[in-house]
């Protein structure tokens, strides 16, 4: 109840801004997180594909230099890329230790399920925790163990947000311990920013929807009376922020209700800003590391350099990538 009066006075200080935000965590009811799964398999989506490209062309040389005995991945989801590195580490029936976390406790115990089926090598302990509100695991995973937080999940995070996460996480790090990070880049010689901004914005509509959906989950939970037909998505990429950005446009003037808070009018053309998707070049990565108090040892980026993964560990030892 408490944690709901919180997140009411959240939004209504957010609806306040200029321009007016909410928190991108309202995509992710049932039908947002159906709705991303669509958009992973978009054709303008390439980031999960070239992420998995990657991580399959380099998992063997990871393996063979960390051999992790554990694996933590944050923001776990359905897990599906997941597979390429618990393939790896359980090779020839070696045991190991997989921890998904995430804050959806259903969608995470079916993952969990599904991988117990799968991996009879594999000791699979689900934590149902919010990344954003600081992550402590109930029992520390045997060392050496990777920490990974895939799917470019940290570009929803404002750079602050981003290393107080990170940095909680590596309070709890061991020596030989890793943390794997998948980022998406900026445009530049890989990417064109075309390219880029398509990602977000689909010709099939898929985004636009799972967009005009964090409406209704507003609604469900807290009684508002959005009217997503009033709104059109848009997403651009904002070249001084180094970031996607993605709002709902009001098509017309119109008011909405905020139960026991005020009336938010929205002019016609104004905007809610729904999400930020941050985008990164390596000096970006490595900042954003040594800031969560890492040192960066390992960078990879896709063959066409539209995608990069990081890796950084606790020792000052290693090259610096
Ligand atoms: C979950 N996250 C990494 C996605 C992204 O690309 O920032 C969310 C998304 N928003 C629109 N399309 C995908």
């Amino acid at each position: 109840m408490r944690e709901r009066r919180e997140e009411l006075s959240e939004l209504a200080r957010g609806l306040a801004r200029t321009p007016k935000t909410v928190s991108s965590r309202y995509f992710y009811n049932e039908r947002g997180s159906e709705l991303f799964e669509a958009i992973t398999r978009l054709p303008e989506y390439y980031l999960t594909r070239a992420e998995r490209g990657l991580l399959t062309r380099i998992v063997s040389g990871l393996i063979e230099e960390v051999r992790p005995r554990a694996l933590v991945e944050l923001g776990a989801g359905s897990a599906r890329k997941t597979r390429i590195l618990l393939d790896a580490m359980t090779e020839g029936g070696r045991a190991a230790v997989y921890v998904p976390v995430d804050v959806s406790k259903d969608f995470l115990l079916e993952t969990a399920n599904r991988l117990r089926d799968e991996y009879p090598a594999l000791e699979v302990r689900p934590e149902v925790a919010d990344m954003e509100r600081g992550l402590r695991l109930a029992a520390r995973p045997q060392a050496p163990c990777i920490y990974a937080l895939l799917g470019s999940t940290i570009g929803n995070f404002t750079h602050q947000e981003a290393v107080r996460m990170i940095a909680g996480l590596t309070s709890g790090m061991r020596d030989g311990d890793v943390f794997l990070l998948g980022a998406d880049l900026r445009p530049g010689a890989g990417k064109s920013l075309e390219a880029l901004e398509a990602a977000y914005n689909d010709a099939a509509g898929v985004t636009a929807e799972f967009n005009r959906n964090l409406l209704r989950v507003l609604n469900a939970r807290f009684g508002t009376d959005f009217d997503p037909s009033r709104f059109r998505h848009r997403a651009w990429y904002n070249a001084d922020k180094t970031r996607i950005e993605m709002h709902l446009e009001a098509l017309s003037a119109h008011a909405v209700a905020l139960p026991g808070g005020p009336v938010i009018c929205f002019q016609q053309g104004e905007t809610l800003r729904t999400e930020i998707s941050c985008k990164y070049d390596r000096t970006a990565v490595c900042s954003l590391l040594r800031q969560a108090g890492l040192n960066p040892v390992r960078w990879w980026t896709d063959e066409r350099g539209r995608f990069a993964l990081a890796l950084g560990n606790m020792t000052s030892e290693g090259d610096s990538p």
